[in-house]
Formats: C-alpha cells, structure tokens, sequence
C-alpha cells in the first residue's frame, strides 16, 4: 500500500487519532479540533453526554451510570463506533455539513509505524463512518517530519522522535523515506505511571483522580528540569488514612522514578542508530534529533538524550501538532512533489 502526495492532495480532512488527543486538519480550514480522545457515555441510555476536554474533565468524578471512555489506545482505534461518535461531536454540526456536501468525500489519516494490518482497517472503518469514500494512510513519522519542516526528501540524513503518549517513535530519514525506525511502547503514559506509583510507594499519596495530570503537578514549578526547584508540594489523599494530605516531594527523586521507562526509549534510539548506515549516522552527528510529539515537552528529556548520544537534540516549535500539521502541509499541497514517499516502505 502506497500513497502519492497526488492522492493526498485530494483529500478533503485528516485526522490524527492519538492515546491522548485527537487532531483534526480540514483543508482550507486549518487544524479545527485538538481535544483530547475521551468520551463520557451514560451506560443506562447509551448516550454520549461530553467529548474532548469536558469528558476529560469528568474521568474520576462521575456517578456510576457515567464512563469516561476512551476509543483509542496504544495508538490503535479500540472502540470503532465510539471513535466515530467522538469524532462527529468534535467536528461539530456546521464543519460535517460542510464535509458531507463533497460529492467523494476522501480523507486522509496518520497512522503510527509498523500498525499492524487490523489497526490500520481500525483507522479505515472509522474515517468509512464519518461517510469517507476513500482514506489514505500516511505514517506518523512522515507526517511530523513534514510538519516540523525538516527537511525529509534531501539527500541527507535527518532523525525525528515522535513522542507520543502511548510509544516513543524514531526513525531515520533520508531521500522522503524511513532509513530505520522504531517504535517503542513507552510515552507520556508511562511517564505518568512511574510517577504515580512512586508517589504511592514513597509518600503513600495517592493522586485523586486520573485526570490529575501527575506530571504538570510537577511541572508546574519546572520540578523536572535539573535546574528546577528542588522540592515542590503535592496535594492527594493517604493510602492509609483516605483522607486529603499534602506532601513536599523530592524533584530530584521524581526524576530518578521515571528513569525507568526513559530508558527503554534511549534503548531504542541505540537500535535505531546501530542499524543505520554509517554514512548516514555522520550526517545525524551534525544535524542532530529533532523531538516532536507532547512528551518532548517533558523537561529535561531533551537533556537527557543529549547526554546520552551526545548529538545536538532540538524540540520542534509546537511539538505536539507536528503530526497534523505535516499531514495538513500534503493535503493542501504545500510539499514539494520530489522524491517524497509519505508511507513506509
Ligand atoms: N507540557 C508537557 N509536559 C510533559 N508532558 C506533556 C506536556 N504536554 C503534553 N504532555 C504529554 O504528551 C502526551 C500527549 O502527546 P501527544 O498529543 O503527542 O499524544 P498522542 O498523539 O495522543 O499519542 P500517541 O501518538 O502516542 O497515540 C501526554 O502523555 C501528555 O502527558
Ligand atoms: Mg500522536
């Protein structure tokens, strides 16, 4: 399966179906939704009561007939219908009018590397429901690379990181392809996760509820970045007790809990790099990576990965709608038609 940027070209909408937010691209429009992938059901009825940040907003907080759901997982659309449900609502009655009045409606999705066959029939069926007649598929990498404005069909060597919220991707490009590439199944998630499990083993604090994003609690003073504060405070209930407490915690420990899952994605860019043509790495030396992605925003992972491979590390401008933007770029034919082959091969 191969799509050329003609094909791209005619297509009307993109979407980018992630863990944590799902991004919208309509052509001539722009980026019209960047909310996250939740939706709120009533399970007596079966109605979807919120989407996007409000549904977000209810995780943890709802009386047992409400669910928080969310349709895409691990980078793979989990729950079909739901999926298209979200969708719809995001979009929003004035956009699909608008959609719906194209005589072949096309639409154009990311997908992440190596989706398997079924994950990308997932991605397919969905777009199928939102009344697409045609839906191409172009790798996330591809896309982000375009979007971040590297410069991907050059002769030259470029290395891009996607950080997602459910995997880490990395690849190396050169001519309008992927050279290498990786994908690990380490993100933002499991950022989160360490965090919260070690504030439950050293401070037996338990965060109040999931949408309590642990990690911009600690952000919020900068507490990750090695030249942030030392300590910051933290408000959650007692394992033991159930009741509200709050904890000054070590920045410095935090950083060491997530650690852990960072390593397994410095574990992949060493794979990456190991398999890559010499010539090719001698370009990356000077070029350097370039992270795009939510979780390039964590402070200090830039760092982190400068130290390890010792080569230049940049975070692109808006990290985390580089892979819409990108795609957006080839549908409204912004991309040099060269050499630029937006799948895998
Ligand atoms: N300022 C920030 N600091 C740290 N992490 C952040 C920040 N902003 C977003 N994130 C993290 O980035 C992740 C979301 O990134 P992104 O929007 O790229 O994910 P996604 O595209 O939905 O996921 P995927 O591509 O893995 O399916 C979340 O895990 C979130 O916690
Ligand atoms: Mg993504």
């Amino acid at each position: 399966m191969t799509v050329s940027l003609e094909q791209l070209r005619r297509c009307h909408f993109a979407v980018d179906l992630g863990a944590a937010r799902t991004r919208v691209y309509v052509k001539g429009a722009g980026l019209v939704v960047d909310q996250p992938s939740a939706a709120a059901v009533n399970t007596r009825t079966g109605a979807l009561i919120a989407v996007g940040e409000f549904a977000e907003q209810m995780t943890g907080r709802t009386p047992s007939y409400i669910r928080v759901v969310r349709p895409v997982s691990g980078g793979t659309v989990v729950d079909i219908e739901m999926a298209q449900r979200m969708l719809r609502h995001l979009l929003g009655d004035k956009m699909r009018r608008s959609l719906r009045r194209k005589p072949r409606l096309r639409a154009a999705a990311c997908t992440p590397h190596d989706a398997d066959p079924l994950a990308q029939r997932a991605t397919i069926e969905t777009l199928v429901g939102l009344g697409a007649r045609r839906v191409e598929l172009v790798d996330t990498l591809i896309a982000a690379a375009v979007g971040c404005g590297l410069p991907v069909e050059q002769p030259e060597a470029t290395m891009i990181m996607v950080c997602g919220a459910a995997a880490t991707q990395v690849a190396v490009l050169s001519l309008g392809s992927i050279v290498t590439a990786e994908r690990i199944p380490v993100g933002g998630e499991a950022v989160d996760h360490a965090i919260v499990q070690h504030l439950r083993h050293q401070h037996e604090l338990m965060l109040p509820s999931q949408s309590v994003r642990p990690l911009q609690i600690a952000l919020s003073g900068n507490g990750l970045s090695p030249d942030g504060p030392v300590s910051t405070e933290i408000h959650g209930r007692d394992v033991a007790t159930g009741l509200a407490r709050s904890v000054k915690i070590d920045t410095a420990a935090v950083r060491n809990a997530i650690q852990t899952p960072l390593t397994a994605v410095l574990d992949g860019i060493g794979k990456v790099l190991r398999v890559c043509p010499p010539d090719l790495v001698a370009d990356l030396a000077d070029r350097g990576i370039m992270m795009v992605g939510g979780s390039a925003l964590l402070p200090g992972f830039d760092q982190m990965l400068r130290q390890y491979t010792g080569m230049p590390v940049h975070i692109a401008e808006r990290p985390d709608i580089c892979a819409a933007q990108g795609i957006g770029a080839m549908l409204e034919g912004k991309i040099e038609p060269l050499t630029l082959n937006p799948l895998a091969p």
